[in-house]
């Protein structure tokens, strides 16, 4: 199943007329059009290649000749940022809401769903002629305190009611939109005692190990296209963690698919630490055997993090470009990555920031929208 290519627009012009047309589409429409208005230039229409930074392809463009996709994840409030709306919509042909469609962003209360940050991204989605992907489903984070207390004294069957009606609700009223889908997200844990390797989690607790069956079924059955995926972490680490995790997640992908669940890819994350070993072969092995179950392969939220690192800037920045070179080598040694998402575009906006305002050179982008040097490095060894 080859990686749904984005479709590419060239930069277009859109004269003031059908600018302005935009608020008449309603404030969802216009919220993506305003930010775009600050390139209205002289002659009152909207030339994208009038800004310096269109003149040069995107990711998106250059991966798009290849048949492959790069796309990144975005919260809706940066979408006010124009430079940064300027940005992604020259840069990434797909986006991941960042928070938006999560328990707790989306369900506030049993009854309450809030799709307000979701179509907010799927506007702007729509005019700038991008896809989206869906993020998550199923997560032991981010659900909201109702839910934890209902599947505590939930029985089986209202768990699994519970389960399924969201998955249905929230697939079916996203397909415009999201064809795509991590359905179950980090499920394994190798610090948990269980043999299976499963993460002690509230849907582990009210539904045994069938919850992860049941979600992606659920997905199935629900939107019968949809393309559906197992994401996870430190797939690619070289110490004990990871080779206990590939290990555990090989186990429960092999059994899910001889019991004909349909899990149609595996995301490797790729939050890259650069203080920890690589996998190397055990990692490429792994792949090589998930690729033997008929899985699509894709990179979902791949950052790099190396400010905890010492020595000069300099240094440290070449050390983490050359442990990137290596990390794409591994992952495209036997077959092409047709996908790659990056956890945010620019480090301006980053979920690392959270932990260092000051952290610098975790995605494509730097802080001031420059081009940084993971840029590079995916133009270079991601694409030809
Ligand atoms: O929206 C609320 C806001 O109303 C409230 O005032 C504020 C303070 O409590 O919290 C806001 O929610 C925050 C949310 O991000 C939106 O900004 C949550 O506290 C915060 O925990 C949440 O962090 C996100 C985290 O997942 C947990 O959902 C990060 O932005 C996001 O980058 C991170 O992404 C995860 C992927 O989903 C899964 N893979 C790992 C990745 C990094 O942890």
């Amino acid at each position: 199943m080859s990686p749904p290519a984005c479709r590419l627009t060239a930069p277009k012009k859109i004269s003031r007329r059908d600018a302005l047309r935009g608020f008449a589409r309603g404030f969802a429409q216009a919220a993506t059009t305003l930010p775009l208005l600050g390139l209205l230039n002289a002659c009152g229409e909207l030339s994208l290649s009038h800004d310096r930074a269109f003149r040069q392809p995107g990711l998106r463009e250059k991966a798009a000749r290849e048949g492959k996709r790069f796309g990144a994840a975005a919260q809706s409030w940066q979408l006010d940022d124009p430079g940064f709306a300027r940005a992604l919509a020259r840069e990434a042909c797909v986006m991941t809401p960042e928070n938006e469609l999560k328990w707790d962003a989306l369900r506030p209360s049993p009854e309450t769903f809030d799709y307000g940050g979701y179509e907010r991204l799927a506007a702007f989605a729509d005019a700038q002629d991008m896809a989206l992907r869906g993020h998550a489903l199923v997560w032991h984070e981010s659900n909201p305190a109702w839910l934890e207390d209902a599947l505590k004294s939930a029985r089986r069957a209202e768990a699994e009611k519970i389960l399924r009606e969201h998955i249905t609700r929230v697939t079916r009223k996203t397909q415009t939109h999201i064809q795509e889908w991590d359905v179950v997200n980090e499920a394994i844990d190798p610090r948990s005692s269980r043999k299976d390797g499963l993460r002690e989690t509230l849907w582990l607790r009210a539904l045994g190990n069938t919850y992860i069956a049941s979600a992606f079924h659920a997905a199935r059955e629900a939107v019968p296209g949809l393309k559906l995926v197992y994401n996870d972490y430190g797939l690619e680490r070289g110490d004990g963690y990871g080779e206990a995790k590939r290990k555990a997640v090989l186990r429960l992908l092999d059994r899910l698919l001889a019991q004909g669940v349909p899990v149609h890819g595996l995301g490797l994350q790729s939050h890259l630490r650069v203080d920890r070993p690589l996998g190397g072969i055990a990692f490429t092995d792994f792949l090589r055997q998930a690729r033997c179950l008929g899985l699509e392969i894709s990179v979902t939220e791949l950052d790099l993090r190396y400010g905890h690192l010492s020595g000069g800037a300099e240094e440290k920045d070449a050390f983490a470009q050359d442990y990137l070179r290596e990390y794409l080598e591994l992952v495209q040694q036997d077959a092409p990555l047709g996908s790659l998402l990056t956890w945010g575009l620019s480090d301006r906006y980053s979920w690392l920031r959270q932990e260092d305002d000051a952290a610098r050179g975790m995605l494509p982008l730097d802080a001031s929208l420059e081009r940084a040097a993971m840029w590079e490095t995916l133009r270079e060894r991601w694409l030809s």
